[in-house]
């Protein structure tokens, strides 16, 4: 359990990129296992969630390798060739490797056991369980539909149409993915649009996908059984991991920090239009595209910063970055009020109260409500001086380490262990920036 600790500082300077988008990372992989031929994948987030992807992905028989310049390597199987793995598939802390692997679990014939670590364990799976079952396959679950859990799966899946009750990705991509083994047209409909990377990477490697705008929502179609083919992937930086050097430059004076080459799929930027409402200087640099997504640069500088309301609808565009921008709301002036949140109850950890019992220990104060939650901005620097729980959780962990960046006095946290699951080296990028963390382990 390495404590960690983060000191004030003086502006943050520099550019960096960050490690691999977290989300593509585990579709690649998924993706790739599920072609025929060899799919390459650079920029690969090597955390260990995705690692975990790729040690289940091996145990069902797929061919994964890492060069030593870190390009991947994945040999696929072809859809619905994945073969019984000898043991329980352990997803470490991974709640989009778990959710995913059930979905393409489902479409073979053979059953298998997913589990997790003590946080994932005690996460919902039932979302991902009740839209799969039509299809024709069965799951044994733990209490409260968690896992351990066993996937019956079946090689005659039957295609279906549903409208998605839980704005998720994860549970969208879940059914997707078993649709790909269904013979016949799978549709999923969202009445709230979520991050589209298994469409866009289903269509790179040959699936047929169409897209539709229905009264219920947006109506994606979905061609099952086809023959995917092996195609290169350039994984782009994480804009979720970007996040937290970019928030440290804007709430510490005289900071100017560029991130290179970050995924700016236009359902996932929400986090940059409530830093634009906030006031912040925050710009987009060599637009591009990476992994047929739009990307770019993103350079941040010390900024005065201004409360706002964070609307529900806004939610799913931003959902991993609520923890970081309610740090940047500590530091603006007036109050920040995010909308329509319950799910960040089942994140990683209860986020909603991680974040508020955080601030509160950082002498931050805020309204925690079911689904809803304000924060009093401190107009500067927060107190800070707070020893935090990081609750297993990696965001968590980052965001507190952030705010002790710019408060008054260092903040602490319990473990930083769990940072390494989507960010490896985040210390050392931060203090290259000119930031003090510190580890004790
Ligand atoms: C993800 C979807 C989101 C997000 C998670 C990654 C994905 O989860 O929080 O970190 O890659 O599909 P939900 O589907 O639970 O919203």
């Amino acid at each position: 359990m390495p404590k960690m600790i983060s000191r004030p500082a003086a502006g943050l300077t520099g550019r960096l990129s960050v490690p691999g988008d977290k989300s593509l990372s585990h579709r690649a992989l998924m993706l790739g296992a599920l072609s025929v031929g060899e799919t390459r994948i650079t920029g690969l987030l090597d955390g260990e969630d995705v690692l975990s992807t790729a040690g289940a992905l091996r145990m069902l028989g797929a061919d994964i390798d890492r060069g030593n310049d870190g390009t991947w390597s994945v040999h696929g199987r072809g859809v619905g060739g994945l073969t019984e793995p000898a043991g329980v598939l352990d997803m470490g802390n991974a709640g989009t490797g778990a959710r995913l692997m059930m979905g393409i679990l489902a479409g073979h014939p053979f059953n298998s056991t997913l589990t997790g670590d003590e946080s994932l364990c005690a996460r919902p799976m039932e979302r991902v369980m009740s839209p799969l079952r039509p299809m024709g396959v069965a799951f044994e679950a733990r209490t409260g539909g968690r896992l351990p859990v066993t996937v019956k799966g079946t090689d005659r899946l039957i295609p279906t149409r549903q409208v998605m009750t839980v704005a998720s990705a994860q549970v969208k991509s879940a059914v997707l993915l078993a649709g790909l083994h269904a013979r016949g047209q799978t549709t999923v409909i969202e009445p709230v649009a979520t991050r589209d990377h298994t469409e866009n990477l289903l269509a790179a490697f040959g699936a047929e996908i169409a897209r539709e705008q229905t009264d219920e929502g947006l109506a994606i179609t979905l061609t099952g059984q086809p023959e995917l083919t092996a195609r290169d992937v350039q994984v782009p930086g994480d804009v979720s991991s970007a996040a937290f050097p970019l928030i440290a430059a804007l709430i510490t004076k005289d900071s100017d920090v560029t991130v290179e080459g970050i995924g700016l799929n236009p359902l996932r930027t929400g986090l940059l239009d409530c830093l634009r409402e906030m006031g912040a200087d925050i710009s987009i640099e060599n637009p591009r595209e990476l992994a047929g997504e739009p990307a770019g640069d993103l350079r941040a500088k010390g900024s005065s910063l201004a409360g706002i309301t964070v609307p529900a609808e806004r939610a799913a565009s931003m959902i991993d970055e609520y923890p970081i921008l309610a740090v940047a709301a500590a530091c603006a002036e007036g109050d920040t009020v995010f909308e329509g949140v319950g799910e960040l109850r089942v994140k990683e950890s209860d986020r909603l109260s991680a974040i508020a019992d955080g601030l509160t220990a950082c002498g931050v104060s805020v309204e925690e409500e079911q689904d809803r939650l304000t924060i009093h901005g401190c107009d500067g620097p927060p107190p800070g001086g707070g020893a935090v729980e990081a609750r297993l959780d990696h965001r968590i962990a980052m965001s507190f380490l952030v705010l002790g960046v710019a408060a008054e006095a260092p903040v602490s946290i319990d473990d930083g262990a769990m940072i390494e699951t989507s960010f490896p080296g985040f210390a050392g990028l931060m203090n290259g920036l000119g930031a003090v963390l510190e580890s004790d382990g």
